[in-house]
């Protein structure tokens, strides 16, 4: 049977990188073997296009350039790693997946919605998440946390009102699909740690 595939989502600062960590941990401790993954990159030819796509250029990217690359690099990660990976009864964490493509280039750059239903049927057919956890925060409460952490890459220097937008649209799509679970990320990490956990258990019990 193919293992599940857990994704963290959420604005810059969400503090999904320390979730990765609260959740690597607590598969290690039941002795489940995982790996850990992130978009965009994830393969050598996915490294490159994330280089690309965080880029400083002297010349607009578009949005739809930029939502091509980011199709380009999930698809490459999802057919070489983490298929085979959940195959191979791996379990598999990802730092941002689909769900990244809506809300940014689909809320925050305004993109149409059927372009994702083209983009998602082509790259991805059927396969989707059994679990992605949405860490909700007021994105300029997450910009601060990230910048506190060191130079802002070249999305993470768009206007407030871009991250607003985008996190509009995680909110609208997570509260519409049963597999997204919100946390409030502006919690102190003790307690999102608790609310990720207890969410863990109660769909994975050991037996
Ligand atoms: N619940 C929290 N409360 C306060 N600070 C936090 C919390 N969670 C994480 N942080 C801190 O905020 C910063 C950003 O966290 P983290 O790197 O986990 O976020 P991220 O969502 O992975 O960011 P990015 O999108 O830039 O990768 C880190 O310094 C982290 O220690
Ligand atoms: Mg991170």
């Amino acid at each position: 049977m193919t293992a599940p595939f857990i994704v963290v989502e959420g604005l810059e600062g969400a503090g999904k990188s320390t979730v990765m960590t609260v959740i690597a941990n607590w598969l290690a401790q039941r002795g489940t073997d995982y790996i850990q993954v992130r978009e965009p990159g994830g393969t050598p030819f996915a490294e490159a296009l994330r280089d690309i796509v965080k880029g400083h250029w002297d010349e607009k990217v578009s949005a739809e350039a930029e939502l091509m690359l980011m199709y380009a690099a999930r698809v490459q990660l999802v057919r070489e790693v983490i298929q085979p990976a959940l195959a191979h009864g791996q379990w598999v964490l990802g730092d941002r997946h689909d769900l990244s493509s809506r809300a940014y280039q689909g809320g925050g750059r305004q993109l149409p919605d059927s372009v994702f239903t083209t983009l998602r049927a082509l790259t991805l057919g059927e396969f989707r998440p059994n679990l992605t956890i949405y860490l909700d925060i007021d994105p300029a409460v997450g910009l601060e946390r990230a910048r506190s952490r060191g130079a802002l890459d070249r999305i993470e220097q768009e206007q407030i009102s871009f991250f607003t937008r985008t996190r509009a649209r995680y909110l609208e799509i997570a509260n519409s699909e049963p597999n997204i679970q919100t946390i409030e990320a502006d919690q102190p990490p003790d307690k999102v740690r608790d609310d990720v956990i207890r969410l863990l258990e109660k769909l994975w019990p050991l037996a």
